[in-house]
């Protein structure tokens, strides 16, 4: 025993633990073997394989887990499936009452529910019991909000379905939360596979699921590695999948799940940068930069893993820095007075030594504090590169550990550049005491989360999710409900019940090189003299181009007329109307009121052409009055896009700790829009003024059996100030285009209206760049009804939500 002179002498902390024994007790009452929670009971894997999970400060096992197989997995999606049907019906008001008590459960065992994720996480217990737990909770009570709001809220929106949902080891129980809360909130239910490194509390969860009383089968519980995670995503019987995860993991979802229908989010790996200013202040940066990357020992997507530092404070930070790293205390999870805990798994320690390993031969400094780690236990101490060079592994790749890069920068424009320089592009933070300069730079960080002055924080009431690489999606905030919801008359027009997806696509031919898909009654005798009138170019950055091919694709119009020819465009086309689109992003930051005024100008110019169009179009269909119409229909719907333009605001979330979050609405960059057959003009007016409307530029490949409307309508374009470059048209086979588009790494979205087949293509070749699709699997849609021609749904497509954490109030 020290004396109490000797502990104020050398300041040195003593132990301060948080008792285990109620989580130990939690562990033996199941003679430390768990089950899978299916249709509301504890049920032993059909498969009979169990595995071990450990403590990872101590490397000692805590529990044996079950590998649910594949006809576990089917008794999960087959629970939930009996369940959705009145989980749904019992209606808003009734599942907010279940969330809620969730959420009063959660927080009335939140010292368990604390304690048994830091014993099996490794994340120290100051975490668990402030953060993690208390935002689970917060997650629920929030959602319950949104059930009860539901149907006011979100008109005709209805449940996806049966949901999987494949989340990470690094916030077991938060993830839990931001999967299960939103789902149950919308009317879905879930099947949950935890991460195989920390399923206890999943599964202390569940037993709360039967204590609410939550009618069985309406959350499911299934324990396994990726093997589990694998037969979720590719049952049949899911509608949606949600997974949280590494990139890698993220694209081979995305490739599987191609073309079957299945809703997806992802939320996925990042490098975010921590942006410092001069004029910051320093000693909140430092801060700042202890919850950026050494928050849950670094293993946090989010992380700030790149500090950026403008040269005259680079030097005055890293020495700042490294006194702070000296004070932080890693050790025992459940010391109280623990900064930092346990990585989480052996292989993921192994996998931080290797990369620091790599820094080091790649010539980076590398400083960690004097004193060493425990040895005992999965341990790494807080570090950082300096000296490193931007395009240097550990300066790309994300470690998931407590390690940072520091690099220099001169002009906030050096930041920005330096900042965007990665795949990714989750999160990132800005420091700097003048608010012209972080709100100048907020809009040019290419991030899903942008916070000022303030770093790793998180609410219910946020959206949270990725740019680029780092998937897409939104968790939280009234954006991330469209994940769990769909268009009631999708399921209308089907005249099925709940969780219909349409026809899974079998089929994995392309279309490319194929006939065209439209087999454009090319063996129709034509009849009459044949009134071949132009060849219709390609329209390229504003002016008209010829394909690259050199071919031409005829145009027969009713009873197989030909009508005349189309350029047949290539890849090299694709690849000059994607650089046109580029250069002409400034579109998007034009004014919302400009971006309107040219819009309602096209409508007009289609106006004073109408009848011409019409003729046009008759010509394809042979039908007069339909054609009329359609033109009608088209100048309509101008106008809405026009009307719409300056009104998709954002929001402004009511987050905590003296903020305020804008969710601002930005649009995905490029879009290539492969349009629908039917309706020849009205869908490709439908689909591209939307994407226009909100500042994105389009290339766009008009329908294949029908394309002279669109080709025609760049001289309306031309003649209504849609600078050169902003829509890009490019004719030819459809599938081809698609592919072409799909698999181009400068496309930022692709939104595909074709046949089934073309619709698992587009999806599957995303996965290069992880770009957004929205395909419709070749169920078609009706695009002269305002239900399914126009709406929010083409809006929210067309954009993604960055979240802007602004200092506010006190
Ligand atoms: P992971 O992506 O393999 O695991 C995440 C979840 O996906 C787990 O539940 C796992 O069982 C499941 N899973 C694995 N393979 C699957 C498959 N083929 N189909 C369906 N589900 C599958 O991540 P892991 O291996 O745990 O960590 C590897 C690296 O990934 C880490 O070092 C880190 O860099 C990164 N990571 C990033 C996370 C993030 O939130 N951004 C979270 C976890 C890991
Ligand atoms: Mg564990």
């Amino acid at each position: 025993m020290s004396s109490i002179a000797e502990i104020f002498e050398t300041m040195e902390y003593g132990p301060a633990p948080e008792s285990a024994s109620l989580a130990d007790r939690w562990l033996d009452e199941r003679d430390r073997t768990m089950k899978l929670f299916v249709a509301g009971e504890w049920r032993e894997p059909r498969s009979g394989e169990h595995f071990e999970t450990t403590n990872p400060a101590n490397g000692k096992p805590l529990a044996r887990l079950a590998q649910a197989g594949p006809r576990d997995v089917e008794d999960a999606v087959g629970a939930a499936r009996a369940a959705l049907a009145g989980w749904r019906a019992m209606g808003g008001h009734a599942r907010a009452r279940y969330l809620y008590a969730l959420a009063r459960q959660l927080q009335k065992h939140s010292r368990l529910f604390a304690v048994l994720e830091s014993l099996d996480n490794g994340k120290p217990i100051r975490e668990s019991r402030d953060i993690d737990i208390p935002l689970a909770a917060r997650h629920f009570y929030h959602h319950a909000g949104w059930a009860q709001l539901m149907e006011a809220e979100l008109p005709g929106a209805v449940p996806v379905g049966v949901v999987g949902q494949i989340i990470p080891w690094n916030f077991p129980l938060l993830m839990l939360s931001w999967k299960i809360a939103p789902a149950l909130a919308m009317g879905n239910t879930v099947v949950l596979k935890p991460a195989e490194f920390t399923s206890l509390t999943a599964l202390l969860f569940a037993d709360v699921c039967r204590e609410v009383g939550l009618p069985p089968g309406v959350v499911n519980v299934v324990t396994g590695d990726g093997r589990t995670g694998a037969l979720v995503v590719e049952h049949p019987g899911v509608d949606k999948i949600a997974f949280t995860g590494s990139t890698e993991v993220g694209r081979i979802i995305r490739i599987a799940t191609a073309g079957s229908g299945k809703k997806l989010s992802l939320e996925l790996g990042g490098k975010s940068p921590f942006v410092v200013f001069e004029d910051a202040d320093l000693d909140s940066v430092v801060e700042g930069v202890v919850d950026a990357i050494w928050f849950n020992q670094g293993q946090v997507c989010c992380a700030g893993s790149r500090i950026l530092a403008q040269e005259g404070i680079a030097d005055r930070l890293v020495a700042k820095l490294r006194a702070r790293m000296e004070t932080l205390r890693v050790g025992d999870p459940l010391d109280k007075a623990v900064d930092i805990g346990a990585i989480n798994s052996p292989q993921q320690l192994q996998k931080i030594q290797e990369l620091v390993r790599q820094g080091q031969d790649e010539g980076a400094t590398l400083w960690q504090p004097s004193w060493s780690c425990p040895q005992e236990g999965c341990f790494f101490p807080p570090s950082l590169f300096t000296d490193v060079s931007p395009s240097s592994v550990v300066a790309q790749e994300e470690i998931f550990g407590p390690v940072v890069v520091l690099m220099t920068f001169r002009t906030p424009g050096e930041a920005v550049e330096l900042a965007n320089n990665t795949r990714y592009g989750l999160a990132a933070s800005v420091w700097t005491e003048s608010v012209n300069l972080a709100l100048d730079i907020a809009p040019k960080l290419v991030a899903g989360t942008v916070w000022i002055n303030c770093t790793n924080v998180f609410d219910a009431a946020s959206g949270f999710g990725g740019y680029r690489e780092s998937g897409f999606g939104r968790e939280g905030g009234r954006e991330g409900l469209w994940e769990y919801v769909k268009p009631g008359w999708q399921e209308k027009k089907r005249g099925q019940g709940t969780g219909d997806r349409g026809q899974p696509a079998t089929a994995t031919a392309t279309e490319n090189d194929a006939a065209p898909e439209s087999e454009s009654a090319a063996a129709v005798v034509p009849a009459g003299p044949p009134p071949i009138d132009r060849t219709a170019k390609l329209y390229v950055g504003g002016k008209q181009a010829r394909p690259d091919s050199g071919y031409s694709l005829p145009v027969r119009g009713a009873g197989g007329r030909p009508l005349g020819e189309v350029g047949r465009g290539n890849r090299k086309d694709v690849r000059n109307a994607v650089e046109a689109a580029h250069k002409a992003a400034k579109w998007a930051r034009q004014t919302a009121h400009n971006r309107a005024q040219v819009l309602f100008y096209v409508a007009e110019n289609l106006a004073a052409r109408g009848e011409e169009f019409a003729r046009r179009l008759a010509q394809g269909s042979g039908d007069e009055a339909a054609a009329a119409r359609e033109v009608d229909d088209a100048i309509r719907r101008l106008y809405t896009w026009a009307a719409w333009a300056d009104k998709y605001d954002g929001l402004v979330h009511q987050t905590p700790f003296r903020n305020v979050t804008l969710a601002m609405n930005e649009p995905l960059g490029v879009l290539g829009i492969v349009c629908p057959d039917e309706a020849p003009l009205l869908g490709f007016v439908s689909l591209v003024a939307p994407a226009v409307a909100v500042g994105n530029t389009v290339v766009a490949v008009p329908s294949e059996r029908f394309p002279l409307a669109a080709t025609d309508f760049y001289q309306v374009l031309d003649t209504s100030d849609v600078p050169g470059g902003v829509v890009n048209i490019v004719t030819g086979l459809r599938g081809e285009l698609a592919a072409t588009l799909a698999s181009h790494d400068d496309v930022d979205g692709v939104w595909y209206f074709g046949t089934a087949e073309g619709s698992t293509e587009v999806e599957r070749l995303s996965a290069g760049n992880m770009k957004r699709t929205w395909v419709d699997y070749g169920r078609g849609r009706d695009w002269s009804a305002a239900e399914q021609g126009e709406g929010r749904e083409f809006l929210r497509q067309a954009t993604q939500v960055k979240n802007i954490w602004v200092p506010y109030g006190e």
